[in-house]
């Protein structure tokens, strides 16, 4: 999607950072109201809404598979739900950007349906191991045609689903919801089993939007064959896009920064215990619950980080934070090891060898592992780093930038939309000194 503007970034060292970041709406919960809401029967309002291009994306496939969805404002959606089987069949390829969550939840979501559908996506998605889903989904009775297990993904219609009792072999969230979202197609239960625990944002949804589910901390069970009412949803803001303030402020001397209303649930806030871990000063402030989910107000004061053994446990809670941990590990005093996160290697890139390559291209003393590195904290020097089009470690150096000692370039940032559209002006709003890089 955003591939045809690449342009690079200079990230400058500066003083405190200080002030509110109100940071985007979550863009996992964001996908999820979109799809919800457009097969629930009546009219759904969403707030907070993430105006990324993955979330985007999966609003324009939604319209274009027959759904109304007007814009009121930014970050506002209205959706005309067309009940469980009222979507209508495009012969256009649908368009999922860089989003492996849209396109691994639409191939779900449309197993179960009466037409087929072609889904794409850009250079980065069309990498990305797509059998760990239609594997499953074909053990329900779905036929989708893969790529030699990449996309583009052609999904036959009208094939009868049947529920299954299925043990993920990895932890991940989005397997889970599509197995779930076919399984509202599907005859009998469908029931999932996790290795550990992931966000369970698809099975609260559900049960807001009214669909019998049970579901407890690496389980979940529903049965086909009921209705999805509309809802209103309120989207938190996303704690992953506050990930980079969170060790931005960490590591920058005399920092204070609040970044408002954050979704905290247990699933996502690995982060948070592991920065703890290294010795960050971060407090939760103004807790309260909305929509179900808990939110507040995370507060970040400057701290001297040290290295940390990090606990495997957390892996699946931060599975998206790696690269900001990293940046965290290679300021702080001491080794910080990381282990068990192999998935890393199948993300946006493959976030060991992009942060590996891009630490060491700015001094730092990094080792890969298969699934992990052992990252030894320093100086962070002056360089060019390579995000390879990933917008979570362009954010990262960005972070990084703040304490080296010298400019930092960070080439092919434009998909920093795709998740945290409005990220340079909000880093630049609290003290960051980035820009566009000549
Ligand atoms: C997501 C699940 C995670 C995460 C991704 C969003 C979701 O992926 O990395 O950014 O919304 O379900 P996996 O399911 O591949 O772990």
């Amino acid at each position: 999607m955003s591939g045809a503007q690449r342009f690079d970034w200079v990230s400058r060292s500066t003083g405190a950072l200080h002030g509110d970041v109100v940071v985007p709406g979550d863009k996992s919960v964001s996908h999820r109201s979109m799809m919800l809401s457009a097969i629930a029967e009546g009219t759904s309002h969403i707030r907070g809404f993430l105006e990324g291009e993955d979330t985007r994306a999966t609003a324009a496939v939604l319209a274009q598979l027959g759904v109304s969805i007007e814009s009121p404002s930014a970050g506002e959606r209205v959706v005309r739900g067309v009940g469980l089987h009222g979507l209508r069949g495009s012969s256009k390829p649908l368009d999922c950007g860089n989003a492996g969550t849209g396109m691994r939840l639409l191939t779900g979501l449309l197993a179960g349906q009466s037409f087929d559908s072609t889904l794409i996506g850009d250079e980065s998605l069309s990498k990305r191991p797509m059998r760990r889903v239609t594997d499953p989904l074909a053990k329900m009775g779905a036929h989708i045609d893969t790529h030699d297990g990449l996309p583009p993904l052609h999904v036959h219609g009208g094939k009868t689903l049947h529920g299954i009792s299925y043990e993920l072999p990895v932890a991940s969230a989005q397997i889970k919801s599509a197995l779930l979202l076919a399984g509202l197609y599907a005859k009998g239960s469908t029931e999932i089993i996790e290795p550990h625990p992931t966000r369970d944002y698809t099975e609260r949804m559900l049960a807001a939007f009214g669909w019998p589910i049970e579901f407890s901390p690496g389980r979940a069970r529903l049965e086909g064959g009921h209705r999805l009412t509309a809802t209103d949803v309120v989207v938190p803001a996303d704690f992953s896009s506050a990930a980079f303030f969170l060790v931005a402020a960490s590591i920058v001397p005399r920092s204070i920064v609040r970044l408002p209303a954050v979704g905290l649930n247990p699933r996502r806030t690995g982060l948070l215990e592991a920065l703890r871990l290294m010795g960050a000063d971060i407090q939760i402030e103004k807790q309260s619950e909305s929509g179900g989910e808990k939110v507040g107000d995370l507060v970040v004061r400057h701290a001297p980080l040290h290295g940390i053994e990090l606990p495997e446990a957390l892996v699946p809670d931060m599975i998206d934070e790696f690269p900001a941990l990293f940046v965290a590990a290679a300021v702080a005093k001491g080794r910080t090891i990381v282990r068990g996160a192999a998935e890393l290697r199948v993300k946006e890139s493959d976030r060991i060898a992009t942060m590996a390559a891009g630490l060491r291209a700015l001094g730092v003393r990094i080792e890969e592992t298969p699934d992990g590195a052992i990252i030894d904290g320093g100086a962070i020097e002056a360089g060019v780093v390579d995000s390879h089009g990933d917008h979570r470690i362009a954010m990262s150096f960005a972070a990084a930038g703040l304490v080296a000692k010298g400019e930092v370039v960070i080439r092919d940032c434009a998909n920093v939309a795709t998740s945290f559209p409005g990220f340079l002006e909000l880093a630049n709003g609290c003290g960051f000194a980035l820009g566009l890089a000549p």
